[in-house]
């Protein structure tokens, strides 16, 4: 009998072989001008290739369409593969507002601003430069269980035929353990699911990251067509071969030191397969749900006696926040997605419950779920509000984002997203789909008040220091 847990598909083990194999190449001290890693907010962050380097002849950093823009503008390597407003503010300073990324079309918060001048530019593209967030633009599918029946749009553009959706650019970065692509799934294929031998489903991944490239120059770029299936597929091929985490932090020092096994490096080896680890039983393999998805610095979990220096403090607090998001246990209620799936009103679990891929902190296998990140309680004021009504009962919502409810125009999928992989999170703040936690501390906060955790500030410190070296 096969070991599955030994196995991994042919193809996932080449190209994690690959990338290991270059390993060696960047052992260099981050402050010694390794090209591939970067400083962030706490430490040092760090793609792992092949080759060693980031190719940057690959059509991923080159414009298709008409405005100048490449999937650079929105994904850059120093900030996790996503974009940060810090690095856009800059971006806009230097320019005047004219750098690519500043397009009417998506990077506006509305496609009619104005633009004319650096004053109206700076007002016009508000939305990225607070807060980094993209106008994706979606029409209420035809087939809807609810109408569109009042719009608050403080920039006065979204209606039915097109709400303004604010999100943020998800790193193009780990993909190879993406069970959902984009925030709503929208650019999946087909529901990934795992190969006869307990693998990555790598044929429907290329397809959907394929699609999803497409569409993004179609759209993102404003090219008049695709470019062709050979540019698309090295687009993937690179993007699919990116691996991303924190190496090294401020405080904690190098993260794979001690037997702790944080950076890329270590990533490469991680073991997956669609839906490992299953939250409700649901492993291809049989294996039962273990709450300690986060193994990577259980080393470090050191009683107070040796941790009398700041480095050692540091690494402590890291394998205690380790502890918490595995088996710190609260009640998840009112999670559409989770609760009324399974038909438990509350369910005991932790962080772990949902970022449940082993070190890698997504969901295992696709869970689109509503955390309440998009309700109107939360809502800003720079948000567009949008009010549903549901057509057979009447019942009415009031949300900032459908979510998937826009793909499926199903009610109760209203508010429904993706957990994101949490791998080099430090470097790619503000967090949640609109960008509404501007640091750690908030994400960590919003969890407390939303499931009514009451976490000591201690607590709070230990996550948060646990998610930043991740
Ligand atoms: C104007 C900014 C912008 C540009 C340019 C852009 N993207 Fe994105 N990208 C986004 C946003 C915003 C999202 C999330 C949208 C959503 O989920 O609704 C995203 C999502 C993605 C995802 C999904 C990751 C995941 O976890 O599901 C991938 C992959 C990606 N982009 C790759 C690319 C590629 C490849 C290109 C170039 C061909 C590109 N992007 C160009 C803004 C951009
Ligand atoms: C009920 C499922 C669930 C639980 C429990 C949960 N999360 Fe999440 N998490 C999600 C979803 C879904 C998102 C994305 C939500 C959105 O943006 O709308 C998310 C997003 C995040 C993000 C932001 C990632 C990014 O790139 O923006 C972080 C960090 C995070 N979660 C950490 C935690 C921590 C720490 C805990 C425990 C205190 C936790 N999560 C508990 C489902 C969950």
């Amino acid at each position: 009998m096969f070991d599955h847990r030994t196995l991994r598909t042919a193809a996932l083990t080449a190209l994690l072989l690959a990338a290991a194999g270059a390993a060696h190449a960047q052992q260099a001290d981050p402050s010694r001008g390794n090209p591939l890693a970067t400083p962030d907010a706490s430490g040092w962050l760090q793609t792992s290739t092949p080759s060693g380097r980031i190719d940057h002849d690959n059509p991923f950093f080159q414009g298709f369409g008409s405005n100048g823009r490449s999937c650079d503008s929105c994904h850059r390597q120093a900030q996790g593969w996503t974009v940060t407003p810090q690095e856009l503010r800059q971006r806009f300073a230097r320019t005047n507002g004219m750098d690519p990324v500043f397009a009417l079309v998506d990077g506006a918060v509305s496609p009619l601003a104005d633009v004319s001048s650096v004053a109206a530019r700076r007002s016009a593209y508000a939305m990225l430069l607070n807060r980094g967030l993209v106008r994706v633009g979606m029409p209420i599918p035809a087939n809807a269980e609810f109408r569109l029946t009042r719009v608050d749009d403080p920039y006065g553009y979204a209606s039915a035929h097109e709400l303004s959706l604010f999100r943020r650019p998800l790193p193009a970065t780990n993909l190879i353990w993406l069970t959902a692509v984009m925030w709503d799934g929208r650019e999946t294929f087909t529901p990934f699911r795992p190969p006869m031998d307990a693998g990555i489903d790598l044929q429907n991944l290329r397809s959907s990251l394929a699609s999803q490239a497409r569409d993004a120059i179609l759209g993102h770029e404003q090219a008049a067509s695709a470019p062709s299936d050979a540019i698309i597929d090295r687009i993937v091929e690179f993007e699919l071969h990116l691996v991303t985490a924190q190496m090294d932090d401020n405080a904690a020092g190098r993260l794979n030191e001690g037997d702790a096994m944080g950076g890329p490096n270590i990533l490469t080896q991680q073991r997956f397969w669609i839906g490992i680890n299953d939250t409700l039983g649901g492993d291809p393999t049989g294996d039962a749900f273990d709450e300690k998805t986060m193994r990577l610095f259980d080393s470090w979990d050191m009683p107070a006696q040796f941790t009398r220096d700041r480095r050692g403090r540091a690494r402590a607090a890291i394998a205690r926040g380790e502890k918490l998001f595995n088996t710190m246990k609260f009640n998840i209620t009112g999670v559409a997605g989770l609760n009324d799936v399974t038909g438990l009103p509350s369910i005991r679990g932790s962080c772990s419950s949902c970022h449940n891929a082993p070190n890698i902190g997504n969901h295992s296998a696709a869970l689109p779920v509503n955390i309440g990140i998009s309700d109107a309680s939360r809502r800003t004021p720079d948000m567009p509000l949008y009010t549903l009504t549901n057509i057979a009962t009447g019942k009415r919502v009031q949300t900032t984002d459908p979510g998937l409810a826009m793909l499926t125009g199903k009610w109760a999928d209203i508010g429904k997203f993706k957990g994101p992989i949490l791998r080099g999170v430090a470097a790619r703040a503000p967090y949640f789909h609109n960008g509404s936690a501007a640091t750690l501390h908030d994400v960590v906060d919003f969890y407390d008040t939303r499931f009514h955790i009451r976490m000591s500030a201690q607590q709070k410190s230990d996550l948060v220091a646990f998610l930043s070296a991740l």
